[in-house]
């Protein structure tokens, strides 16, 4: 490892400090199998955060990416659902809420085909899986070869997107639903408030929070929307996390979400196509997924793609970062193009040059600079927006967002999120994915773009 830090400095800002500043946050939060998003906030793995993880990994010990992405698909349910927490069952039920007492899926999720030797969480996290694991080979395809990494994962992948497609198609318009808040991974997004007013929360006697042990009031959600993501939670589990049980309360097709499972297919389709699989399903499913997520959630008067909330089948009128990620899309319409390009160069997304992109419209009604989803920039999107930048051959505006990412990651101790406005750190510092994908960006700057993408 000591060789791989010490490697000649990148071009950019931060050099050679940043490289070993990230290095460092991604060994000490590895924990022998897989990788800690927070060794204080998050004590688990978390789905999309060890994709991301893998993607920056790779390039520090491919080895290590692999396991990464092996170690979660362990838990790998049934029903092809990837849980969004694997707990580690070493660490103490008290430093995380909520655990595996809460969860219990090894008993209440028999039905649907939960581990019975792993407790993991109910729900799942947007499947960034195939994108990284395709990624995570080609940084070292003869180690990937010889460990059987792709013929042993792909079925897996295959199985977690038909998951997403066919259980979860609950609009039955060709996407995929999330659930819960936390599905999204953008918990307290103001996307959601009008849905989460339907819920009742849950009494907060019957529950202690244990992030606020670590996080700041001000930054993390409220305790009313805790509550209420708690009873979505209770309520899944007493349907036996069965999605053909399940009366769902809180149902939203959500653009980013559905544009990684499309990126997903994309790279599904090229992992066939190596493995000598047929490539052409996945191609297909891409195409008409694609085709669904400009049909029922692009909006052209707001700028960008939006949430649709399956209880009434209208679309949220709420501009937030989620809407901005299909521009990973590859095919994409030209205008549609051109047009989120001008919204993320407008005042609702453009704080300054040196800014990430926020989470939340800077002039919308619930825009909070500090509040978790509600207007803080976060990295992982950022770093999606830049590849997607770059997937249309926006080259100048993505040299932008990957200078920004690169300074900010570096100034602010690899921290969770930023204030949008100031560019100071919020949430927890030494993060993971913060740290991975400040990795792979300055990889990108050393290595011919193709050979990294
Ligand atoms: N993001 C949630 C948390 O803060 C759950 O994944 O714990």
């Amino acid at each position: 490892m000591t060789a791989l830090l010490d490697r000649p400095a990148p071009t950019a800002a931060g050099g050679l400090s940043l490289r070993r500043g990230a290095a460092r946050v991604l060994l000490g939060n590895w924990t022998g199998a897989g990788t800690v998003p927070s060794r204080t906030l998050y004590p688990h793995q978390w789905s999309w955060d060890s994709a991301f993880i893998a993607i920056g990994l790779r390039h520090l010990s491919p080895r290590r990416a692999q396991r990464e992405l092996e170690s979660l698909f362990a838990a790998q349910w049934g029903d092809g659902r990837v849980p969004h927490i694997v707990f580690n069952p070493s660490v103490p039920d008290g430093a995380y809420f909520p655990s595996p007492d809460f969860w219990r899926t090894s008993t209440a999720g028999a039905r649907a085909g939960a581990p019975r030797e792993r407790e993991t969480s109910g729900i799942v996290q947007p499947p960034v899986h195939a994108l990284a694991a395709w990624l995570t080979h080609r940084a070292d395809p003869r180690e990937s070869r010889r460990r059987g990494f792709l013929p042993r994962l792909y079925p897996r992948l295959v199985a977690w997107h038909d998951y997403l497609l066919t259980s979860r198609d609950l609009g039955g318009g060709g996407l995929t639903a999330v659930v819960h808040p936390w599905e999204p991974g953008m918990d307290n997004s103001p996307c959601w408030d009008t849905a989460l007013a339907r819920v009742t929360p849950a009494d907060p006697a019957g529950f202690r929070r244990a992030d606020l042990d670590h996080g700041h009031p001000a930054d993390r959600p409220t305790d009313l929307d805790y509550g209420r993501y708690v009873q979505l939670a209770l309520d899944y589990r007493d349907a036996g996390y069965d999605d053909r049980a399940a009366r769902h309360r809180f149902a939203l097709e959500d653009p980013c979400v559905n544009a990684l499972l499309i990126a997903g297919e994309h790279a599904l389709a090229e992992i066939a196509a190596y493995l000598g699989e047929d490539a052409a399903p996945h191609r297909a499913r891409a195409d008409r997924t694609t085709e669904a997520l400009v049909d029922r959630l692009w909006d052209a008067e707001a700028g960008l793609f939006l949430a649709r909330d399956l209880a009434d089948d209208t679309l949220v009128r709420e501009r937030s970062v989620a809407g901005l990620v299909p521009l990973l899309t590859p095919g994409l319409p030209g205008p549609v193009v051109d047009r989120l390009v001008a919204t993320l160069d407008g005042p609702g997304f453009h704080a300054g040059p040196t800014a990430l992109v926020p989470s939340y419209d800077l002039t919308g009604r619930a825009f909070d600079r500090t509040r978790y989803w509600r207007g803080p920039a976060w990295f992982n999107t950022a770093w999606l927006i830049e590849r997607g930048l770059r997937t249309h051959g926006r080259h100048r505006h993505a040299d932008r967002v990957r200078t920004a990412i690169l300074e900010t990651a570096g100034a602010t101790g690899f921290a969770e999120y930023v204030d949008p406005t100031t560019g100071e750190g919020r949430g927890a510092r030494a993060f993971s994915w913060t740290a991975a994908l400040t990795l792979d960006l300055l990889a990108a700057e050393e290595a011919p773009r193709e050979a990294q993408r």
